[in-house]
Formats: C-alpha cells, sequence, structure tokens
C-alpha cells in the first residue's frame, strides 16, 4: 500500500466513523419530545414496563371496590389487595386455588384469602391457614406507579 492508498482509507474510515453522529445530529430528539407529549401515567407505564412490572388496573379501581381481580393480566390471573398491616403497600396473589382451581375471595375483615369450593383459607402472604389445599397461592411483586397499579411475577 502506498501513501496515497493509506490516506485514502484513513479518509474513508474517518468519515464512516463519524456517520452515526452526523445522523443522529440531524434527527428530531425522540427522547425529549416524547417527554413533553407523553402524559405522567403514560410515562409511569413505560417505567414500569422497563422493569418487568405490567399494569393490572388503577389506583381509583383499587380503592373504590377494595381489590383488583385481573384474569387476564400480563402476568395472568391476580388478584391485589392493600396490605391489611399496611395500606401503603399491596399485596397480589395469583388467585387460582392450588387444590382445584377455584378463585379465591379476599375477606377483609377476617384479613384472608377464602376459597368458596372446599373453604380453604390462606393468609395475606398467600400461606395456607387452612386445607383442603396443601400449597399456597402464588404471589407477585406489587406497587403502585403513578395512578397505576403494577405487578411483577416472581
Ligand atoms: S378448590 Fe379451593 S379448596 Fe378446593
Amino acid at each position: 500500500m502506498n501513501r496515497r492508498e493509506f490516506f485514502g482509507w484513513v479518509s474513508v474510515g474517518a468519515v464512516a466513523s463519524s456517520l452515526p453522529v452526523a445522523i443522529a445530529t440531524f434527527l428530531p430528539d425522540s427522547h425529549n419530545s416524547a417527554n413533553a407529549e407523553t402524559p405522567e401515567t403514560n410515562r409511569s407505564f413505560t417505567i414500569a414496563q422497563s422493569s418487568g412490572f405490567k399494569s393490572v388496573g388503577t389506583v381509583a379501581s383499587l380503592d373504590k371496590d377494595g381489590q383488583i381481580l385481573n384474569k387476564k393480566s400480563p402476568v395472568g390471573s391476580v388478584l391485589v389487595i392493600r396490605n391489611p398491616n399496611d395500606s401503603n403497600s399491596l399485596i397480589a396473589v395469583n388467585p387460582t386455588c392450588p387444590h382445584e382451581g377455584c378463585t379465591v375471595k379476599w375477606k377483609k375483615s377476617e384479613k384472608y384469602f377464602d376459597c368458596p369450593c372446599h373453604d380453604a383459607e390462606f393468609a395475606p402472604d398467600g400461606k395456607v391457614l387452612k386445607g383442603p389445599a396443601k400449597k399456597p397461592l402464588a404471589t407477585y411483586q406489587a406497587k403502585i406507579e403513578g395512578n397505576s397499579v403494577v405487578v411483577k411475577a416472581g
């Protein structure tokens, strides 16, 4: 390679490596413009989505009904309540009874989940209080993001 060829390759390399920066400079700033036009609830939803949490309902619905029962949520069937011992935190379980698959109900005044089929009872953390169920209810992580109640499996 002679000197002329060498400098020719260096110039091509310099142009090629700076091309992405040049393109980014001339594109509209989609990140900032999206935030400027995105309502707070959508931004919270995006944050929740990125951390693995999925929206299953609204805080207004939770407070109006005392629970959110969403059998077709993005994480599967879920029942969310406010923690009876700390109303600032949430509890989310899979309401499918591990005995034979009935849907448990939250008994707010008694503070346990009740299965209407064979009377199994589960503590707010999902543990079995009374059989015939032998396994606990599956649980989710749950929290409030903006106006949404969000849950995450595991
Ligand atoms: S299905 Fe729940 S106790 Fe039997």
